[in-house]
Order: C-alpha cells, then structure tokens, then sequence
C-alpha cells in the first residue's frame, strides 16, 4: 500500500443486487453457478423490512435483498432498474476514515458510519454514492467472527451444489450515459483516489464496431478495478446506449468471476443452464493468427464458445453470459488470465468482423 493512499481497500467484500425474489436468486446462484449458502436476514430474525440471502464462492461474496414491505427504497430500484447490483462494497481497515476522506474529497454520503454489534462481534460501515442508484459500502469487519454482518444468521439450507471454480471478481464494469464516462472516471481519481489503468485495451481500433468507449479506473493494490463504458455512435445501436434504455440509467454491467481454468467451469455452468452468448466459427478460423500460441484446445474453446484475445503480457481467455434478468442489463464474464492484464477489447472487432462476413456471404450486409 502506497503511504499516500488515503482510501486502502483490502479488497471486494461483497456485491448487494436488489431484485424481485431474493429466495428464487439465491436458488439460481447456488444451483446454476455453484454458489454456497452462507448467511441469512429476515422475518426469522427479527427483521420487518426486508430479506436477504448471502452466497459466496471462492472470494466472492453475492447478496440477494428483496422488500417485504411496499413502497421501499428496494421497492423503487426494482421497479426503476429490474434485479439489478445496488451495492459494491469494499473491505476496508477503517470505515470511518474511508467515508470521512472520500466525502471530503466530494462524495455524496449514503450512509454515515455506523457501528454494528451482535453476538460475534463488532462491524463498522459507512457508504457513498456513485453512479445511477449504485452505491458503494465500506465495510470494516477486523473484530468479527459472524457469518456475514450483525443481523444475519448462518444458513444451512439441506440442498448444497458442487462449485464451479469461481475464484475471486476480476474486475466490475459500470455502464455510464452519453459523454459521462470522463465524468465518473474524474470521480473514481478524485474522491476515491483510484488511478486510470492504462492498457492494451486504450489505443486499439475497435470503437467503430463496438459503439462504446472504456476506461478502467483501479485502486492503489490493484485489487478493485472497475472499468466505465459510455455509448459511442457507431454502425449500430450501442449496446450501452441499450443497457442505459433498459436499466433506466447507468449502473453495474458485468461482474468478471475469474478461474484457472475455464474449460472446466464454462462446462460446468452450461450443464447447469447458465446461458452464454455464441460465436460464430469464423472467428476461431483467424482468431490464432492473432493470438499466436495458447495451451489450450483450440477446439474444445470453439465447442463451449470461449474467446481469447492477447496484449504485451500474455493472453486472455473469457466468455459472457446472457443476461441473467428479464431485462437486457446485467450479464457475468467468465474469465482466466493467462499473463494479459488487459480486458478483451480485441474480441469486440473480432466478433463484429465474423458476423459482417456471415453478412456478406449472405448478401445483407
Ligand atoms: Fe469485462
């Protein structure tokens, strides 16, 4: 940690999506990505207001909150967003001092620290806004012992599914509105301290195809990066410009779940019913030309549509879902990396490439 980083983040603690049935999530992340069951909040524990179930995997943590009450601020992002990801919040060693530092530098405050005790132990947190509706908590949980936070208890449901391999969130994307990507990245340098990444992903040519534009802001360890797309004009309606239509506004894009190795989780995941997005098999005819040599089998990545790209460092293997609601928003990427430090950006031209020349042999294009 560098001594002038005035906000150190430990890491991701946990993501908080917001959506219409926390019971039947938490039944989808369990069965179909292999999430465990950790803690649990509701009417069983003395909270009135609203339910969550806590599943974790690897490093990573997913909560999933619904309202059991009208009109509440649950109530209200659903209805504006769909299911969606209301918090990203960061562990961090001191809660207080993480709000105060970042309020000063001009965050606006969602909740001012605040200690929370049970049986276990003793959590402080505190939270500020960002974009959209999202905003992100700061969790200090040094003297804790609990399952997850004060108010959940352990939960121990009979049915238990094998893991996939998911290791830890690679990096978190958030979907910004036209010319706000400068905006939110200026945000994320001055009040979180956070620093432009630059990367392979920066000077390539891809934005005529991809009709969006990136930049990823990461923290001082590297363990929190958070790429920000804005829609650009380009040959067809961004996909941006549609998650922003549909979502109501910016929020969370894609979460990135790391593996060491890919082939087996895509597998696993695609037996179970996570949906993926498909690639043609033209761009597996070029796609070595380059990347130069992967160790892995060309065909078995073809057969589970898994995409490779590569920068200075090494490369990359990644895959994305469909979205995972009803809306066309929110979507997982699949990722291992195998040196790249980069985020795939040399896939979008490739994909928009393979589809227009199985236009063009079809004469639409
Ligand atoms: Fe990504």
């Amino acid at each position: 940690m560098a001594e002038n980083d005035f906000l150190p983040i430990n890491g991701t603690d946990y993501i908080e999506f917001y959506v219409g049935n926390a019971k039947q999530a938490a039944y989808y992340y369990q069965a179909a990505f292999g999430f465990q069951p950790i803690a649990y909040s509701g009417l069983e524990t003395g909270n009135k207001e609203k339910t969550s179930y806590v599943v974790k995997q690897g490093k990573i943590r997913l909560v999933f909150t619904t309202s059991l009450v009208p009109d509440s601020e649950i109530n209200k992002h659903c209805n504006a967003h769909g299911d969606g990801v209301k918090v990203a919040a960061f562990w961090v060693p001191d809660a207080k001092k993480s709000f105060e530092e970042t309020v000063k530098r001009g965050a606006k405050p969602y909740m001012e620290p605040t200690k929370l005790t049970d049986k276990w132990g003793e959590v402080v947190c505190s939270g500020i806004h960002t974009y959209g509706d999202t905003v992100h908590i700061f969790v200090e949980r040094d003297n804790y012992t609990g399952p997850f936070l004060p108010g959940y208890v352990e939960w121990n449901p009979t049915f238990r599914a094998q893991e996939t391999g998911l290791l830890f969130i690679d990096h978190m994307v958030g979907n910004v509105g036209w010319n706000e990507m400068n905006i939110w990245a200026k945000f994320y340098a001055d009040v979180l301290g956070f620093k432009q990444l630059i990367s392979f992903d920066d000077n390539d040519i891809s934005t005529e195809y991809t009709a969006l534009m990136s930049k990823v802001m990461s923290n001082d360890n590297g363990r929190i990066k958070l790429p920000l797309n804005e829609p650009a004009h380009g040959k067809k309606k961004s996909q941006i410009e549609e998650y922003v239509d549909f979502y109501g506004g910016a929020g969370v894009q894609h979460l990135a779940l790391a593996t060491n190795n890919i082939v087996e989780t895509v597998r696993s995941l695609q037996e179970r019913g996570v949906e993926f997005l498909t690639i043609p098999d033209t761009y597996y005819q070029t796609v070595m030309d380059r990347v130069g040599h992967i160790d892995e089998d060309l065909k078995t990545l073809q057969s589970l549509n898994v995409l490779i790209d590569k920068d200075d460092e090494g490369y990359l293997l990644q895959i994305f879902s469909k979205p995972v609601e009803d809306r066309p928003t929110f979507f997982f990427e699949i990722i291992q990396r195998k040196g790249a430090k980069s985020f795939g950006k040399g896939n979008f031209k490739a994909l928009f490439e393979s589809i227009e020349r199985e236009q063009e042999l079809r004469g639409t294009l």
